[in-house]
């Protein structure tokens, strides 16, 4: 897969962007580099005076200077080196700074969709792992082209100032170097990205244990997943290695062909310093410049192996930066909606080669009524309920909601008149205030937050707690129960007081006792908002305006409760099972 001259040029433009607002630090740090490069030229200049001048020629006055010559030369290189490392620093971290911002930006507002179809940990490791990626080579690759490009054309000018006739020797040795460069350079790029995807598998795998370990605990499944992560984290070593390699042999190649060319030189320059006037101070000088060409020589035949895996890593970013983000091209605003919700005929299939989850659904929900969803698992009443604040959008049909497609309103506006309790609580790890208010912070008292949590019933297990409200509840919730978790879900929603409510088996987790209790605060939850709610106990949905039962895809049966009993049908045959099973 590799990329076209375009394509590439396109890599770097960007790149450039966010670099761009740094230009003043980048001219800070290429005069750095200029002087650094000067400096070791310099040095190998003041070879010549101190062979032939003190030690040849004894001449006091320069044995005088020499001394303080040295030292201001180190203290120049050493101020050079650091102006130049931290200004590249400071514009490298800059850009990790701002590329994490977009890739983070990104992801909140990509779909659903692309949340399905990408796993964590590949994602996870670009904004940690390939980030740092981007800007270590780009940096590297700045200092190499700068620096050590000067740097080389200094010390050939130490060197061509000495003697034209060695310089010669030298130059025959430059084009093979280059050659050697390009042959070994097409393999660089390949080895980076698949460094960069066995990173991503090594975190995933990772996470995964982290996140179940209770499941690999008790089912066994230390050898398994051992066995997946040795497999990733071997197949990393692997590539790594194989570019150290590709590396160091690149280093050991142009150090041989450099060999040569400091063999036939001292060859030379041994054979003619009877007859010609090479001095020694001219020699050591020449051969110190020659030396000083190696460094450089050798991270320039580098160079590429740093500027691909740059590449790979940044290109795997801007695929991220252009991934489309959720459609929102609605313009509609309203603050507070009446609530009226319709589904018109609508299909949705999760793929277009999957069969329709939702087929031909239609159903009108008055404002302020209650429908309850039942049906099998699996009969796609999450689904539906997932299509009303568009985490997904329809196929074919419409959702209104007041007689407006749900398209047609701006996302965060259609959003802020929804409120959710899904099967799934999500909390974050924070306290429980800050979890109950989460959205609103800062816009909700104190007062209202401790009544969203009384109604929740979330303050009865709070008084037990020596916190209180202001326990950390771990990742995801961890240091919760599972009701207790629904029950802050639950007072969450309170708290948002949006006109449409939906409720997605938001009791599961609950035991029948609590349950009961807490039906009493989604009652008035449920007051005077649009709700629609799946239960998975359907004792809890007999005092709704209606019911529907789903299968397939579709309404298979919709009524009150009475009616459906009187009916016989699926929903008769459902409350049969569970009354059957509770009375056990
Ligand atoms: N994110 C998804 N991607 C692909 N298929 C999905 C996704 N979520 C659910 N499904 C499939 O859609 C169908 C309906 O699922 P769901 O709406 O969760 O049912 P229910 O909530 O009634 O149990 C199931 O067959 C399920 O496998
Ligand atoms: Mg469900």
């Amino acid at each position: 897969m590799s990329k076209t001259n375009a394509e590439l040029s396109d890599v770097y433009k960007r790149l450039l962007r966010y670099a761009l607002p740094y230009w003043g630090v980048f001219i800070i740090g290429i005069i750095a580099m200029a002087a650094s490069a000067a400096v070791e030229a310099g040095l190998m200049l003041l070879l010549k005076p101190l062979t032939d001048e003190t030690f040849v020629a004894h001449n006091e006055n320069v044995t005088r200077w020499m001394p303080w010559a040295f030292i201001a030369i180190f203290i120049a290189r050493g101020a050079a080196g650091f102006g130049a490392e931290f200004s590249l620093g400071w514009i490298g971290r800059g850009v990790i700074k701002s590329l994490r911002h977009d890739v983070f930006k990104k992801f909140l507002v990509l779909p659903a969709r692309f949340f399905d179809n990408h796993s964590s940990g590949p994602l996870l490791s670009k904004i940690t792992y390939n980030v740092e990626m981007v800007a270590e080579s780009a940096t590297n690759v700045v200092t190499v082209v700068i620096r050590d490009l000067l740097t080389i054309v200094f010390a050939l000018g130490v060197m061509l100032y000495n003697s034209v006739r060695l310089s010669m020797l030298v130059a025959v040795v430059v084009p093979l170097i280059a050659l050697s460069v390009r042959v070994l350079s097409r393999t660089f790029r390949r080895y980076s990205s698949r460094i960069q995807d066995s990173v991503g598998e090594v975190t995933q795998v990772t996470e995964e244990v982290i996140q179940g370990s209770r499941v690999v605990k008790v089912f066994g499944g230390q050898e398994y997943e051992l066995q997946r992560f040795s497999e990733a984290n071997e197949k990393n070593a692997k590539q790594n290695l194989k570019l150290v390699g590709s590396k160091a042999l690149g280093v050991a190649v142009t150090q041989i062909l450099f060999a040569f060319a400091i063999a036939a030189v001292v060859y030379v320059a041994g054979k003619e310093s009877v007859s010609s006037n090479v001095t020694p101070g001219t020699f050591v000088s020449f051969l110190g410049a020659m030396i000083l060409l190696l460094q450089p020589l050798r991270r320039l035949t580098n160079i590429n192996a740093t500027l691909q895996r740059g590449i790979a890593a940044a290109d795997s970013l801007f695929k991220i930066l252009d991934e489309p983000a959720e459609k929102n091209s609605g313009t509609i605003c309203k603050d507070r909606v009446a609530g009226n919700v319709e589904f018109k005929n609508v299909r949705f299939a999760y793929g277009e080669n999957k069969g329709a989850v939702i087929d031909d659904f239609s159903l009108k929900v008055d404002q302020g009524k209650t429908v309850a969803i039942v049906g099998r698992s699996g009969s796609g009443k999450s689904t539906l309920v997932s299509l009303l604040p568009r985490f997904y959008d329809v196929e074919s049909g419409v959702i209104e909601l007041d007689g407006v497609a749900v398209q047609d309103y701006e996302l965060a506006s259609l959003r802020g008149n929804i409120s959710l309790v899904s099967q799934d609580v999500v909390l974050f790890n924070d306290t429980i205030a800050n979890n109950l208010a989460y959205g609103r912070l800062g816009s909700c008292s104190r007062a209202e937050i401790l009544r969203a949590a009384e109604a929740a019933y979330v303050l009865d297990f709070v008084r037990d707690l020596p916190e209180g409200m202001e326990t950390i509840v771990g990742d995801r919730g961890v240091l919760l129960s599972g009701g207790q978790r629904q029950r802050i879900a639950i007072g969450r929603a309170l708290l948002k007081d949006a006109p449409v409510l939906i409720l997605d088996e938001a009791t599961s987790a609950l035991d029948t006792e609590s349950e009961r209790r807490i039906q009493q605060a989604l009652n008035e939850l449920m007051q005077n908002r649009t709700t629609l709610v799946i239960a998975h106990r359907l004792s809890t949905v007999e005092k709704a305006d209606r019911i529907i039962v789903m299968d397939g895809g579709r309404i298979v049966e919709s009524g009150t409760h009475s009616e459906l009993l009187a009916r016989g049908g699926l929903y008769a045959s459902l409350y049969q099972m569970q009354f059957s099973d509770e009375a056990v």
